[in-house]
């Protein structure tokens, strides 16, 4: 069983909004809703539903309206003939349709349902409601170097608001699988590579979506994916193996599922990969013991996109019967896509291999969630075409994406303070292919999102410039491929100019599923395109697209500044001209490491020490690095500069001991020295010397987001119990062992701030 002590106490420390959400009557409402008793009219449904209709119940498939943007996302499968899926409506063979498009699909297929149907149990819509609906936040990721768990609660509202105005109840979001290696492209969708960080954001997201009442027309049910351990696919290939011990998994990787649900959520989505030789949809461990049976799950599970027939090609399953027999004998409740559920569910319990009551208890969970949703009441609560385009992109929505994406940004680098830039009097080059031109800007994972609504870069750009015409914007390069006379033309460019930016990284589609890459780094063109510019000798600043952490070398990482841009969505170019012209003072923070090369990946900050770590210092021979490169990051999980200058000192202890019952503070003086405003996070690291199983190197055990005006000091306070220092014995029991541990109150996860030891007594 996880310590949820220790979840709710981080969760203090990290944020208070979400502590007293985790602590509020109406968490507590909507968890007690999931345990109610059945409601007599789900009772009395199950009463009268055939076999097939039962199995009906159980069956999800992408939305064949206009093509079906679940098609065009997904690889193409079964039936995309919208009669027909309105016929299969009529005759109970849906339980409901995804990634649609709006109300006046919703209200057909709808109408169906609840009209024409023996039945009339309504369908429930679900979307990859992602990083917002119509107004388009910054990616998972880049929303998570904002250290604020606040904004993504916020983002997930709004993008509710939009999303259920539209038709939606029931978003395939959050993605909480924790990501340690760069080269896996559905990183982008996450919580990057920390636990307290992918806890904490997974909680607040649900709470964003779904609120107190999941019967509100302006909220929606959240689903906990990809359960499990999908981040940690082996090689970072996407859909691969994933082969560890259980106290790994339940220390690093369960911890955000478990704080998603602990939130509320009540659907999950099992992920594609198996865990130590069994298909997560097929594992009855993962499904059924642990996360009804340890955990107390009451809501229901759904399969990934044909993850049940998956199982044949997994060689776990012998053909579709034994797939959909195997699936939902684990406890994956609706299959997606595949039909195999609707095709042999029938069969099954009439041939015994399925016993009926558990077919009877999955349609139970089906339907009280329809019933929770609001759905028997009013069908088409959500579902109202005029609501839906008086919803979508109001000014305050938009307002909170650019609000979220000046927060994403993190300036990894400002040598001789470049930035921020003036607004008069330079001359201003800006190159590279995500200089203009309306792609690229959204980002990965958008269903319904638009470019052609977004504000690129030059534009945010000249928006913040008194002198328009001192901006000359040159492409230079595509994305990965050269331009003929590109570069040409770009080094043409600098020479005019005083200052370049550079808008170089990763295309959209180079991150998400099955985006898998062998070199995180700036494609090829585009470096050649940097070592160019940079030549011409005028001060560079580079703005990267990205969605996972690079290896940035040469040119690049050699420019004046760096800012970590990601995908910012309908604000982006707003929102970086906010940041390069001072309008706002970075504040984000790195939530995955960026190596120094790609072949340092998995790279994350909380490893394992080796026998043989390379003291500080030069590399030594027989110690633990790759040839040529120390084994640490170019820029570390947690790192971030500020327009400020940042000091860290003072740091004081509230005991040399820490008693098994008992507790200590820790504190530091954080000044800033710079001459304007900043915005710091305050980040608390620990490290166990000695265990009976050996601890990482460093964990953030609490951080804090604070406020400096130049010349400001503030004294930060951290309190630990012992219960901060548990972890999985070799007997699998969580335990606490007394020993040493140190502790830094430090600006990222590889630096060393100031910083103590302590014991833990017995
Ligand atoms: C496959 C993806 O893995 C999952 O995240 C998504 O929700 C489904 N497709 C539905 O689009």
């Amino acid at each position: 069983m996880l310590d949820t002590r220790i979840s709710r106490r981080a969760a203090l420390i990290g944020s208070g909004v979400i502590a007293a959400w985790l602590a509020s009557p109406a968490r507590a409402l909507l968890q007690a809703v999931g345990k109610a008793p059945t409601p007599a009219l789900v009772t009395e449904l199950i009463r009268r539903m055939t076999l097939e209709e039962k199995a009906g119940q159980l069956q999800l498939m992408a939305s064949a309206w206009g093509g079906g943007a679940a098609l065009a996302l997904n690889p193409p499968q079964g039936n995309a003939d919208f009669p027909r899926q309105v016929q299969e409506a009529r005759q109970g063979q849906l339980t409901g349709v995804f990634n649609g498009n709006g109300a006046t699909m919703a209200r057909i297929l709808q109408t169906a349902a609840v009209r024409e149907s023996r039945l009339k149990i309504p369908l429930i819509f679900a979307a990859d409601i992602i990083h917002g609906h119509r107004t388009i936040f910054p990616v998972p990721l880049a929303e998570v170097a904002s250290f604020e768990p606040e904004l993504a609660r916020r983002t997930a509202e709004a993008a509710a608001f939009e999303a259920a105005g539209a038709g939606i109840d029931w978003t395939f979001s959050p993605m909480v699988d924790v990501a340690r290696d760069q080269r896996w492209g559905r990183g982008v969708e996450g919580g990057g590579e920390d636990v307290l960080l992918g806890r904490l954001f997974a909680a607040a997201r649900v709470q964003g979506f779904q609120g107190s009442d999941l019967k509100s027309a302006e909220r929606m049910l959240a689903c906990i994916k990809h359960f499990a351990a999908y981040g940690a696919a082996e090689s970072g290939l996407d859909y691969n193996t994933v082969d560890m011990s259980e106290a790994r998994l339940r220390e690093v990787y369960l911890q955000p599922y478990k704080a998603g649900f602990d939130a509320g959520a009540l659907s999950a989505m099992a992920s594609f990969n198996e865990i130590n030789g069994v298909p997560s949809t097929g594992n009855r461990w993962l499904m059924s013991d642990l996360l009804r049976g340890e955990w107390g799950f009451q809501g229901f599970v759904v399969s990934d996109y044909t993850g049940d027939e998956e199982m044949i090609a997994h060689g776990f399953a012998k053909d579709g019967r034994d797939a959909a027999r195997l699936a939902f004998l684990a406890g994956v409740d609706m299959s997606m896509q595949s039909g195999l559920y609707r095709q042999h569910l029938p069969d099954l319990v009439r041939s015994a291999a399925v016993p009926e009551a558990q077919l009877d208890e999955s349609v139970r969970r089906v339907l009280n969630l329809k019933a929770m949703l609001g759905l028997f009441d009013d069908p088409f609560r959500r579902i109202d075409v005029k609501r839906e385009s008086a919803r979508t992109m109001l000014p305050s929505t938009r307002a909170l994406a650019r609000e979220a994406g000046r927060k994403a940004i993190v300036l990894l680098k400002n040598d001789t303070d470049l930035l921020p830039l003036p607004r008069s009097g330079k001359k201003i080059a800006l190159i590279g292919p995500f200089a203009a031109g309306p792609h690229d800007l959204v980002g990965p994972w958008v269903v319904y999102g638009d470019d052609q609504k977004a504000i690129d870069l030059a534009t945010g750009i000249r928006g913040a410039l008194s002198d328009k015409a001192g901006l000359i914007v040159a492409q230079g390069s595509d994305v990965e491929a050269p331009l003929p006379g590109g570069i040409e033309q770009a080094v043409a460019a600098a020479r005019q100019a005083d200052i370049v930016i550079l808008a170089i990284g990763e295309s959209a589609n180079m991150s998400g599923e099955a985006q898998s890459r062998t070199e995180i780094v700036v494609p090829k063109p585009q470096q050649e395109l940097a070592e160019a510019v940079a030549a011409v000798g005028k001060p560079v600043v580079v703005v990267l697209k990205h969605g996972r952490a690079l290896a940035l070398q040469g040119a690049i990482a050699n420019a004046q500044a760096i800012l970590a841009t990601w995908f910012l969505g309908t604000e982006t170019g707003n929102a970086i001209a906010d940041v390069l012209f001072g309008a706002y003072s970075p504040s984000g923070r790195l939530p995955a490491s960026f190596p120094r090369a790609s072949g340092q990946e998995p790279y994350y900050y909380a490893h394992k020490p080796t026998g043989r770590p390379n003291p500080p210092g030069d590399l030594q021979p027989y110690k633990a690095h790759f040839r040529g490169i120390p084994n640490s990051a170019l820029y570390p999980f947690g790192h971030g500069l500020t327009y400020g200058k940042i000091d860290y000192s003072g740091f004081t202890q509230s005991a040399l001991t820490l008693p098994m019952a008992g507790m200590i503070e820790v504190a530091a003086t954080v000044t800033n020295r710079g001459t304007r405003a900043a915005e710091e996070v305050v980040q608390l690291y620990t490290h166990d010397r000695t265990g009976s199983v050996t601890r990482p190197v460093r964990e953030l055990k609490a951080f804090r987001k604070i406020g400096l005006a130049p010349g400001q000091s503030e004294v930060v306070r951290f309190t630990l119990r012992a219960a901060d220092f548990s972890f999985y014995g070799r007997d699998g029991k969580l335990t606490v062992e007394p020993g040493t541990f140190d502790v830094w109150i430090a600006p990222s996860a590889e630096s060393d701030g100031v910083g103590g030891a302590f014991d833990l007594t017995a």
